[in-house]
């Protein structure tokens, strides 16, 4: 395993639609493995491909909830309902947080690294990631729809 540079602010792979993985090979575990890895290393609840400058579909997710750390090749969500608002930051824009607002409940459908098919249900830290993550593969990221987190809200946790 190895720890990847995560690309920041304006990189242009930050901005790319990311291709569908075809191929579940040793290539792909390699990728997931360092990307789990660099998650880590980062301190981050989730890291897109993209991110590491490779524009296949694949994200990793560990909100340290009871669903813990998954992979997801080819996600789709399938459901999603609610709202919820909160801060928000990515590993790709350090020292940045802003104002989301996401649904607040998701169900998301994938692959792992085997090419079995998953799916993953969760509420909000966990649907905030999931749509974070997935709108990282299509070159979308949360500063564009990011406001000001309010003056009345106070973090207890960075
Ligand atoms: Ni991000």
């Amino acid at each position: 395993m190895a720890i990847r540079k995560i690309f920041t602010n304006d990189a242009p792979c930050l901005r790319k639609v990311a291709r569908p993985v075809k191929n579940f090979d040793a290539h792909l575990a390699t990728l997931l493995d360092d990307m789990k890895e660099t998650m880590y290393k980062a301190e981050g609840v989730g890291l897109a491909a993209p991110q590491i400058g490779v524009l296949k579909r694949v994200c990793v997710i560990d909100c340290r909830d009871d669903i813990g750390y998954i992979e997801l090749v080819n996600p789709r969500i399938v459901a999603y309902s609610g709202e919820q608002e909160g801060p928000e930051g990515c590993l790709s824009f350090p020292g940045r947080r802003g104002w989301v607002v996401r649904p607040n409940s998701v169900i998301v459908r994938g692959f792992d690294r085997f090419g079995n098919e998953v799916e993953y249900k969760g509420n909000e830290l966990f649907a905030r990631a999931v749509f974070h993550e997935t709108d990282h593969l299509d070159g979308k990221v949360y500063i564009d729809i990011a406001t000001e987190i309010p003056d009345s809200y106070e973090e207890d946790e960075v």
